[in-house]
């Protein structure tokens, strides 16, 4: 299949239609969102929802993001919608927030991965919301990645992982924020954080009282060949994630990262290293040193940028230094830890 790349900048751009016109045909459309690009489907159409399990290479119980463009949506697609999710759109919507609320009959059960609940979020980028609108149909879309891959910042990282498996991309420049939307599930009495991101704990309590956390948030993804002891609530936190093809280490935030850093790299002589840290312009003799940025907002811009890099540069190893979890240092240390083979400190 031959992948069409649209370069869209202003969502009135007439091309946006070509691209709706694949989404109504029942094939697949790559887009950008304000988090990360989106590979999106008609999330009604149970056929055109699985050629993105299949361009993916996505595990079938993994369930996806439904993207809305209006509220009216939310309601055909879920039931009991309370007081508190209406709270929570009025107050983050559009925005990087997605809901899990109790699933109507109209979505396939391809599409929330068999699960009774659906993943309902409406995008804040003008070009994604403009897919939908002229769309005329809610769009089903996981990250553009490959499976397991770190997740799409622009569409020349879409491109290298699907082109050639999916009809389009619309290349929209870069994402602004650059981890995926914070996950909230609101399908029943208490409110769960299941993924931190750019919508914070704090700010969610702010309107709705106390939540509780998913104690898989600050787990390790389980590596190949490990199984999972305890079922998960976002199914797709179960699996390694997220991550560069090298092994992964994290070093926990600690004073002592370079100490630590000295101390390992004997173990991996002959290998390739990429070490990634917040002390900016620090060089290490035979490896690759990248700043992950200033702020957690540079560091969420640039975390799956780097696992991207170091891809291409073919690095072994690489070696993290851990973050404070303020703000989006949370959702950055969430995919950290989802991405590493070993944690230390
Ligand atoms: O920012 C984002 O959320 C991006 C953009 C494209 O919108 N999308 C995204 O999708 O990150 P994806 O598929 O890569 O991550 C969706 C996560 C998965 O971990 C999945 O397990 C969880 O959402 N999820 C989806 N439906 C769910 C449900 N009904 N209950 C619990 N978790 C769900
Ligand atoms: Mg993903």
């Amino acid at each position: 299949m031959k992948t069409k790349i649209l370069k869209i900048k202003i969502p009135t751009d007439r091309k946006i239609l070509i691209a709706a016109k694949i989404i109504q045909r029942g094939d697949l459309v790559a887009f950008p969102t304000e988090t990360v690009y989106g590979l999106g489907a008609n999330a009604l159409s149970a056929k055109s929802v699985r050629k993105i399990f299949v361009a993916k290479k996505r595990p079938f119980d993994d369930p996806l993001i439904v993207h809305v463009s209006n509220e009216e949506q939310v309601y055909e697609l879920a039931k009991g919608v309370n007081l508190r999710s209406k709270l929570l759109m009025d107050n983050f919507w559009p925005g990087p927030l997605t809901l899990v609320l109790e699933k109507s009959k109209k979505v396939p059960s391809i599409t929330t991965g068999g699960l009774r609940t659906v993943a309902i979020r409406m995008p804040a980028h003008k070009i994604a919301h403009a897919l939908i609108e002229k769309a005329k149909v809610p769009i089903a879309a996981p990250s553009a990645n490959l499976f397991g891959k770190p997740s799409p910042t622009n569409a020349r990282d879409v491109f290298e992982d699907l082109n050639g498996r999916i009809d389009c991309i619309i290349d929209g420049g870069t994402t602004t924020i650059g981890v995926e939307s914070t996950i909230l599930d609101v399908s029943s009495q208490r409110a769960v954080l299941l993924r931190p991101g750019k919508i914070s704990t704090e700010q969610i309590e702010k309107i709705i009282g106390k939540i509780d956390q998913h104690p898989l948030i600050k787990k390790k993804g389980f590596n190949k060949g490990q199984r999972g002891g305890q079922v998960a609530k976002a199914p797709g936190m179960k699996y390694k994630h997220y991550a560069p093809q090298g092994f992964v280490i994290l070093i926990e935030e600690s004073t002592n990262f370079w100490t630590q850093v000295r101390s390992i790299l004997p173990h991996y002589k002959n290998k390739k290293v990429g070490i990634i840290t917040s002390t900016k312009g620090k060089k290490h003799h035979g490896a690759v040193v990248k700043f992950l940025g200033k702020t957690p907002q540079m560091a969420a811009r640039n975390i799956f940028k780097i696992f991207r890099e170091f891809d291409r540069k073919g690095v072994e190893v690489a070696i993290v230094q851990g973050i404070s979890e303020k703000g989006l240092g949370a959702a950055v240390m969430n995919r950290v830890r989802k991405a590493a083979d070993k944690i230390e400190g």
